[in-house]
């Protein structure tokens, strides 16, 4: 029976270009969706757009179109940019559409009816950047103006009538919930984050706003919209269509990706809102670092993006992804530049580009490029035989970056077993010595690009069809190329810089 895996990357705020930051939310959900499809899981992987709210209404505003126009438009910039990444999504959500915003309702229904909303009024610091209300002791002033403590971010003082979730008696809740699930959120440095965050007590959650109407109203009172959090956050029951018949998706989430910035909506406000519905909770929620500019995060409103279409065309799709898990520790902020891209790509091509172009020059000039055979006496080297457990527990750990050291230490065992065993060197060697040598080779470097696959999909795939493979998974680890079949021999794999 096939297992199902649901992963999410959080929907993208369509308020202006895609930047680094996004990007690499996108790309490390994808890491971990392939992974999981080599693993043999059915994965429903999701992404999308986050349309409603203030921040979408005033940027649209600023540009004098109507949010919708603005949305069809700069949605399609993200979708265009999960096509650029070469991201493996099930689905793109957005917002705007009837299926998310029936969801919704329904949703909102649920909690009603179960007593969990109530009308009330509400005063405190905005920011429309976050789209999150500050209570006065998380504000601070600087040059005559308010700001967010946790964010930075300009507040301004609103007060409306507002419906409110009683997110207060989900405190205890919640709590036991973490002490249940001490791994819900990883790294666990964020879970204490939370459980932090949650013990100095919770106030109920204001849900509707009426200052402004782009958003999805409030069943009967339709003077409010909904607060963009609680909408945005069903997205992913929406695209699973977990209420409706022709459910697409397993629900709950197995992962949800996110950036350390939305923890707090992700591993507070989400699970109480589906505890209040009594609906299953996400199995883990994994907060990503940031991707740094210099010392600061990367962010439009700071105007200090690096622009993922720029870097593509620069240096490749592969490259770029596989830079970003390598060099930024999963979990952690991670600055990037150009320097430090070219000397990666250099490493890439000094180590596992020139140990392929080498073997199979060798391959070519002394077997017609034919996948030699082995003498009758051949032992498999033990380098072909690699556990798999080694790797796949990194990746099952979400260590992306340890993953590819271990790859890359693979390859260098691979580098030096040829540097070691001289197959050119004829007088060294007898001629079953080099098939055995390059045999040996070959299926070790094929394990390399299957364990490369979900970093580096598009170089793998076109490096293992030329090997004969067309579909691959972890147990092709064990199954060596067949003897005699005609390969292809690789074009240069990773230019240097
Ligand atoms: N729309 C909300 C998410 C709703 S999910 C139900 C949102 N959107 S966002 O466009 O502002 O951010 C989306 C993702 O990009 C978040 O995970 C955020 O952490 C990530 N990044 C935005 N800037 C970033 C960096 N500079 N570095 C790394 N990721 C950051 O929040």
């Amino acid at each position: 029976m096939t297992k199902n895996f649901f992963i999410t990357t959080p929907i993208y705020y369509p308020s202006g270009k895609p930047h680094m930051g996004h990007a690499y939310s996108s790309i490390l959900t994808d890491i971990i969706a392939r992974f999981k499809r080599l693993e043999g899981y059915e994965v429903f992987f999701l992404t999308g757009t986050d349309e409603h709210g203030l921040k979408i209404q005033k940027s649209a505003e600023k540009v004098n179109k109507n949010p919708i126009d603005f949305c069809n438009e700069v949605s399609e910039v993200f979708r265009n940019l999960s096509n650029q990444l070469n991201l493996s999504n099930s689905d793109f959500i957005r917002t705007t559409e009837d299926r998310h915003k029936k969801v919704v309702q329904q949703l909102w229904g649920i909690l009603s009816k179960k007593d969990q909303i109530y009308l009330s009024k509400y005063s405190g610091w905005y920011s429309i950047s976050d789209e999150a209300y500050y209570t006065e002791e998380e504000v601070f002033e600087e040059d005559g103006k308010k700001k967010s403590i946790t964010s930075g971010s300009e507040v301004e003082w609103m007060e409306e009538e507002s419906y409110f979730f009683k997110l207060s008696d989900f405190e205890k809740k919640l709590l036991s919930f973490y002490e249940k699930n001490p791994d819900f959120v990883q790294p666990e440095s964020r879970k204490n984050e939370v459980v932090s965050f949650i013990k100095q007590g919770l106030k109920d959650l204001s849900v509707s706003r009426t200052t402004f109407n782009w958003g999805i109203s409030v069943p009967g009172h339709k003077k409010h919209v909904i607060y963009v959090w609680l909408d945005a956050l069903v997205n992913y029951v929406s695209a699973s269509n977990y209420f409706n018949k022709d459910q697409q998706a397993p629900w709950p989430t197995d992962i949800h990706v996110i950036g350390k910035d939305i923890l707090r909506f992700h591993a507070v406000y989400w699970p109480a809102f589906l505890m209040a519905a009594d609906l299953p909770l996400p199995k883990k929620i994994f907060s990503h670092g940031w991707i740094l500019s210099g010392d600061e995060k990367m962010s439009k409103s700071k105007g200090n993006i690096l622009d993922p279409i720029e870097l593509i065309n620069e240096y490749g799709v592969d490259e770029i992804r596989y830079y970003l898990a390598k060099e930024v520790v999963f979990g952690l902020d991670g600055k990037i530049n150009k320097d430090n891209i070219e000397i990666c790509i250099n490493d890439l091509a000094n180590n596992i580009g020139n140990l392929t172009q080498r073997v199979f020059t060798l391959i070519e000039k002394y077997y017609d490029l034919k996948m030699p055979n082995t003498s009758d006496n051949y032992t498999k080297n033990s380098m072909t035989i690699i556990d798999s457990k080694n790797f796949v527990q990194y990746l099952r750990n979400l260590e992306i970056h340890n993953y590819i050291k271990e790859i890359n230490k693979y390859s260098s065992k691979i580098n030096k077993y040829v540097n070691d065993n001289e197959p050119w060197n004829r007088k060294l060697n007898s001629d079953t010595n080099i098939k055995n040598i390059l045999n040996t080779s070959i299926n070790s470097i094929k394990n390399i690009f299957i364990l490369l696959h979900p970093i580096m999909p598009k170089k793998s795939e076109y490096f293992l069809n030329l090997l004969g493979l067309k579909s691959f998974s972890i147990s092709n680890l064990k199954i060596d190329i067949p003897e005699e079949q005609k390969l292809s021999k690789p074009k240069i794999l990773f230019k240097k810089y």
